[in-house]
């Protein structure tokens, strides 16, 4: 056993937006196989790509039609085969999103469904009830969709069904025995394959309050991972994790499920990682702490001590495809570059494992101006407009060139690339020394390299007011200035890594700056 993923780097590919391999502007499996080599240099562990199953895309693929095959637009199960293949060879893991709390309304239970009668048992694979009101014509309780509106839709016979997403995205019912043994066989049929493990989107949804209570709530969706919903975190989904934890454990290799789970403290978080459970559960805490040095530390000791209570470690996470990427969440421009950069530093230091989100080794902001017709979340048409949702971290990857889509297509791109991504590409930072590229890839080649980093134990620093200082061994120090003035700091070691463009170590950490000290032992370098 080498429990490889309690201090994996993992690397998020959104496969629309990654590399295109056959210029129809979306990125593929086939555009993911070519551009592997980034990953290698990049230094990561493994890859975790969105979905690529057939789908409507109503919600980015997060509304699966057929969870046994790939959707035309991203290749096919032979695409995917080689793709795997060659990520194996190169020393990848590699992980797939498993979506099954809901299913795409085009999926052939919900036609089944919608085709059966009131009260048949196709219809009990799906959350249908009859409405409120006298003739039923009111929703069956208050839940609100995750993306605005109520939870429930109602059909041509009168009936109600749940969604808390999108109405094209019905929720399972998982107490029905047929959805339990049919995604062991979804989970079965990709292990066959090969994949090391899953991500398991809206983990903390599957199991409803058998009651279906209201809320009594105006407000829901702010209490997502911070408060009680009977729709989230029910104590009996744990049991499907359990089982599943069984067929990962029958497979060779040590294959891993990853939840993404919203729960409303970490304690009840750490319950998805128990030993008989998942590995891993993303840690959003990070992600949601202002650029600050008591959050950051805070965030930091309540993850690890309740992680540790059940012995599994955390992850460290800065980004994904559903939250407005880090640069410009720390205040854009250049300062919010700078803590960006401060903070990657600051999390691969950090016990446990880390997720990368495509995009943020080079350091690109949201993209906030794109055009209304373009947009494709349904959060931007749920909203009537008003909340622009997800698409401006989903903007594609720029790999070279002087003009978008820079090298990601040879069509036009399902989102346009801003022009002043010119100097983003991936082919322009490795041409430079100071780079957010090589900033990561230096970091990362030192993570690997020294044995104090990845799983293990942290012991804080004492430092001034605003920044932060940990050592992990005795040779390594990580020290962050969450200030925007420069701070003497005493602190041992060489420079290894800096998170600024600046050069050497003159004892003086400035603004926004996370630097890594020690000494590179020549056994471990
Ligand atoms: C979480 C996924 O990350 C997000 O993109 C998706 O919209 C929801 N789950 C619903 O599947």
């Amino acid at each position: 056993m080498t429990n490889w993923w309690r201090d994996a780097v993992v690397y998020q590919v959104y496969v629309r937006s990654f590399a295109d391999g056959d210029g129809d502007g979306i990125g593929d499996l086939a555009g993911i196989r070519e551009r592997l080599p980034h990953l290698v240099s990049l230094g990561v562990d493994a890859v975790w790509l969105t979905p690529f199953y057939p789908s409507p895309m109503a919600d980015g693929g997060y509304d699966v039609a057929d969870y046994r095959d790939v959707d035309p637009t991203f290749g096919t199960l032979a695409d995917f085969d080689a793709l795997l293949a060659r990520a194996h060879e190169l020393g990848l893991r590699v992980l797939v999103d498993v979506v099954p709390n809901h299913t795409s309304d085009q999926h052939e239970w919900f036609a089944a469904a919608l085709a059966a009668a009131p009260g048949d048992p196709a219809r009990d694979r799906y959350l249908f009830r009859d409405g409120r009101g006298e003739r039923g014509e009111l929703p069956p309780n208050d839940w609100e969709s995750v993306f605005g509106g109520p939870a429930w839709t109602r059909v041509a016979d009168g009936q109600w069904y749940l969604h808390l997403f999108d109405p094209r995205q019905p929720d399972l019912n998982w107490r029905n025995p047929q959805v339990r043994a049919d995604f062991r066989e979804v989970l079965a049929f990709w292990l066959d394959r090969g994949v090391d493990g899953f991500r398991i989107d809206v983990a903390h949804g599957m199991i409803k309050h058998p009651e279906l209570p209201d809320t009594g709530l105006d407000e829901q969706i702010s209490l997502l991972g911070h408060g009680e919903l009977p729709y989230f975190d029910q104590d009996e989904v744990h049991e499907i994790y359990r089982d599943w934890r069984q067929l990962f454990d029958s497979y060779r290799g040590e294959r891993i499920g990853v939840a993404e789970a919203w729960a409303s403290t970490s304690e009840r978080l750490a319950r998805y990682v128990r030993p008989d459970e998942l590995h891993q559960a993303f840690n959003f805490a990070l992600l949601e702490a202002p650029w600050s040095a008591p959050d950051f530390r805070r965030v930091v000791v309540e993850s690890l001590a309740t992680t540790a209570e059940v012995g599994a470690t955390t992850t460290w996470v800065l980004g994904n495809h559903d939250v407005q990427r880090p640069v410009t969440r720390y205040g854009d421009g250049d300062l919010g570059s700078r803590r960006a950069r401060a903070a990657a530093l600051f999390s691969f230091a950090l016990p446990g494992s880390v997720y990368v989100y495509q995009g943020e080794e080079l350091g690109l902001p949201e993209v906030l101006d794109l055009p209304d017709d373009v947009r494709q979340d349904p959060i931007w048409t749920r909203s009537g407009g008003t909340d622009p949702g997800r698409d401006g971290c989903r903007v594609p990857m720029p790999w070279s060139g002087d003009a978008p889509p820079f090298g990601f297509s040879s069509g036009e791109s399902w989102l346009p690339l801003p022009e002043e991504w010119k100097t983003a590409t991936v082919a322009e930072q490795e041409s430079s020394g100071d780079s957010v590229l090589r900033t990561y890839r230096d970091a990362l080649a030192l993570r690997r390299a020294i044995p104090a980093l990845g799983d293990g134990e942290l012991e804080w620093v004492d430092t001034p007011e605003g920044v932060l200082a940990f050592r992990r061994g005795p040779d390594f120090v990580c020290a962050t200035n969450f200030g925007t003035e420069p701070v003497a700091l005493e602190l041992p070691g060489e420079l290894l890594c800096r998170s600024d463009a600046a050069t050497g170590w003159n004892g003086v950490l400035p603004g926004s700056t996370a630097v890594w000290l020690g000494k590179i032992h020549e056994e471990s370098a």
